[in-house]
């Protein structure tokens, strides 16, 4: 049974549903010049193909998408905070006044519901010029820019905002150093040294905003976020579980920092082999010892690793790489569906940390088909996003079974919303389709999928309907 006071709601990124890109003093940022998502190179300017300039415009239409976020019933609603918006430059003194009144508005909307705001301080949208003048988070000013950032939106939201996550997929930089780092270096010529220290930026970093929330939001929540990917090993031979192991200690090393507050053994090994020397700053081993109060991460699949290169085919659509698993079926965009690997995740990370936990991403990015439906308003039938959230639904009802702690669920692009990996629209998460595709035509209309009434269910309920076979 879901615990009453379970957090059910629902997950964006400012980069990618708001628009209004330069709009009341914004700043570029690194999704401005990234059309193509990380599948695509950069551009030196924005460009009229990237949807995300305008993305769906929530920037101007948040009252109605929060109005229907309220309609299914939403605890919370995850979203970040452009920090571009509140520093356009991101090294200059003094903050935005416009950006800040946005959110300050975006906020006491989802209070006038009882919405509370679930706010993740940097969704892979480092201001630019940080980027390109810096080389993002390899240089160790940007802890002094992202102290500045948090200090003022701390100061300025601490009445409105009780749960804040640092990073959004803190581990996700050692595969995309730009999206997550903002890390302008080409990742082939990026050092293993640089990415590591650049890593080191972003803990220390992560730990000061914890150590500030405490101290400047003491009734707070502040967890940090990492992206879980479960792996298994392709076979049972000893040499692919120890394989298993070492892929899940470049993870396991994010974690265990943010929960452990230091360093763990089996990195200083990796640093030592791989001959990186991360550089401490005196302060630093005491800042990392301000820890979490959650965790938190995504999940949408699993994968498999093998020792033997030759071995299984390699995984498609996912940052990690690893090789498909031969019992799981895939999305349309080739990221194996593995509800039961939810359950694991749970367990996995509660048994090791003892935090508790908070599903802040899940999902099917799927093509959908808008028709008319039997009332005559146009609408999704979207019974195979109903089914995949369902079925994971039900194992995070397993875990809760088993004795882990989670505080709640919010499913990823509850409104469609522009791809990370893709850039597209075409690949939708939402229970509101928005009417708006990859050439850049549509009205930018909402509609309720099938999925809309459903999760408005499932809420309601507190989850009971998920034992009800589905209609
Ligand atoms: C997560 C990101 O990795 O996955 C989101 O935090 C992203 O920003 C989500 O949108 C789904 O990935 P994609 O590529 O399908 O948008």
């Amino acid at each position: 049974m879901f615990p009453k006071n379970f957090l059910w709601g629902g997950a964006t990124a400012a980069n990618q549903c708001e628009g209004a890109y330069l709009e009341d003093g914004k700043g570029l940022d690194i999704q401005d010049v990234t059309p193509k998502g990380i599948v695509g190179p950069r551009t030196e300017v924005p460009t009229e193909d990237n949807m995300k300039l305008v993305a769906i415009d929530f920037y101007h239409r948040y009252k109605e998408d929060i109005k229907l976020f309220a309609e299914m019933g939403f605890k919370v609603f995850r979203l970040s905070i452009a920090w571009s918006r509140i520093f356009p430059m991101g090294d200059e003194e003094q903050p935005n006044e416009k950006g800040l009144a946005f959110y300050d508005a975006v906020f006491d909307e989802c209070h006038k519901y009882g919405i509370e705001p679930l706010v993740t301080i940097s969704h892979y949208e480092t201001p630019l010029h940080l980027s390109k003048e810096y080389d993002g988070w390899v240089n160790r000013k940007m802890i002094g820019f992202y102290e500045k950032y948090v200090r003022t939106i701390f100061g300025r939201y601490k009445e409105k905002v009780k749960y804040w996550l640092t990073f959004n997929e803190i581990n996700s930089v050692l595969h995309e150093p730009f999206l997550s780092g903002g890390i302008y270096t080409e990742k082939e010529k990026l050092s293993r040294q640089d990415l590591y220290q650049a890593v080191h930026h972003e803990l220390v970093a992560s730990a000061l905003a914890t150590k500030i929330a405490h101290e400047m939001m003491p009734e707070a929540k502040i967890g940090c976020m990492v992206l879980n990917i479960p792996i298994y090993p392709l076979t049972p031979h000893p040499d692919d579980m120890i394989e298993v192991m070492e892929r899940r200690h470049m993870n396991d090393f994010f974690l265990d920092v943010h929960v452990r507050g230091r360093y763990p053994g089996y990195m200083k090994r990796y640093f030592k082999e791989h001959k990186i020397q991360v550089q401490f700053a005196p302060e630093d081993e005491e800042i990392l010892k301000h820890t979490v109060d959650f965790i938190s991460f995504s999940y949408y699949m699993s994968i498999c690793a093998s020792a033997d290169p030759d071995q299984g085919e390699a995984g498609r659509g996912n940052l990690m790489g690893g090789v498909m698993n031969p019992y799981l079926e895939a999305s349309e965009w080739g990221w194996q569906i593995d509800p039961k690997g939810l359950r694991y995740a749970l367990n996995e990370m509660y048994d090791r940390y003892q935090k508790p936990l908070f599903i802040v991403e899940n999902g099917l990015g799927a093509v959908d088909e808008l028709v008319e439906g039997k009332d005559g308003k146009l609408t999704v039938e979207d019974d195979y996003r109903i089914a995949y959230l369902k079925e994971h639904l039900l194992q995070v009802e397993e875990a809760i079974e088993d004795g882990v702690e989670i505080m709640g669920y919010t499913s990823w692009g509850c409104i469609d919303l522009v791809s990370a990996s893709t850039a597209e629209l075409r690949k939708r998460y939402g229970y509101i389709y928005v009417d708006r595709n990859d050439d850049g035509t549509g009205t930018l209309n909402r509609y309720k999928k099938k999925s809309f009434y459903w999760y408005q269910k499932v809420i309601e309920s507190n989850g009971e309907i998920l034992h009800q076979e589905l209609k």
